[in-house]
């Protein structure tokens, strides 16, 4: 029986994964990567460090830097992130998620979050949602990140929840993938191809109907 949502943020509450790939597409050009948009879009859900380490690995710059040259990389672009976290407003929930939350609390559902993002409170407290949630996922108590299935299993944990009992949203190929091996009901947002292993998939959300989604997920778990 469905008694929980958890939630990936960046692509999926709020449309700040645009931020985040824009900021790391600056950088790698600075760098002189030319990402194509299958590799900027691999790096959906990938932690701030494994994000730059997977951009200098497309650009075969592996071993060119130093720890702390790649610190240094890593504070700019997330500076350049956190300066556009610092202009959101409730508007910029995205279409189909208010409704999405409040038909959750309506059935009493419990919700959590499930974002590799340290700046994920900051981006709740501007989108004012921080309190729709029984448990949000601290990154930095993680030892992987997506796709092992670590921050799914936390969340869970957090709302004493089965993986039988719960949905989870992800807009992420590396997120759907950590979803499935948690072994919880993944509803990916996105494109067909890319998140071919959700169980549950919708190209934008707003198209996400918990009514459906909630059929879908007693079909699969009878
Ligand atoms: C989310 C985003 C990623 C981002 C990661 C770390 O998973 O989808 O694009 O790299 O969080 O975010 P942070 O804000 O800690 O750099
Ligand atoms: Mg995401």
């Amino acid at each position: 029986m469905l008694k929980g949502l958890i939630f990936d943020l960046d692509g999926v509450l709020t449309n700040s994964a645009r931020f985040h790939l824009g900021a790391w597409n600056d950088l790698a050009k600075e760098l002189g990567i030319n990402l194509t948009p299958d590799q900027l879009d691999s790096l959906r859900g990938i932690s701030r460090m494994d994000s730059l380490n997977l951009i200098l690995k497309y650009g075969n710059q592996e071993d060119k830097y130093s720890e702390e040259q790649k610190e240094e990389f890593a504070a700019k672009k997330n500076e350049k992130f956190v300066e556009q976290v610092g202009k959101m407003t409730p508007d910029d929930i995205l279409p189909g998620i208010t409704k999405l939350l409040a038909d959750a609390k309506s059935q009493n559902l419990k919700m959590a979050i499930a974002s590799a993002s340290k700046n994920a409170p900051k981006i709740l407290t501007r989108l004012n949602i921080m309190d729709e949630f029984d448990g949000i996922v601290d990154p930095a108590t993680l030892h992987r990140g997506k796709p092992d299935p670590e921050i799914y299993e936390k969340a869970q944990e957090l709302l004493g929840l089965e993986s039988n009992e719960v949905i989870s949203f992800e807009d992420a190929q590396a997120g759907v993938e950590a979803i499935k091996a948690a072994g919880q009901f993944a509803v990916g947002i996105g494109s067909k191809q890319l998140l071919a292993q959700a169980d549950y998939i919708v190209p934008d959300t707003s198209k996400l109907n918990l009514k459906e989604i909630e059929t879908a997920f007693n079909k699969y778990e009878e």
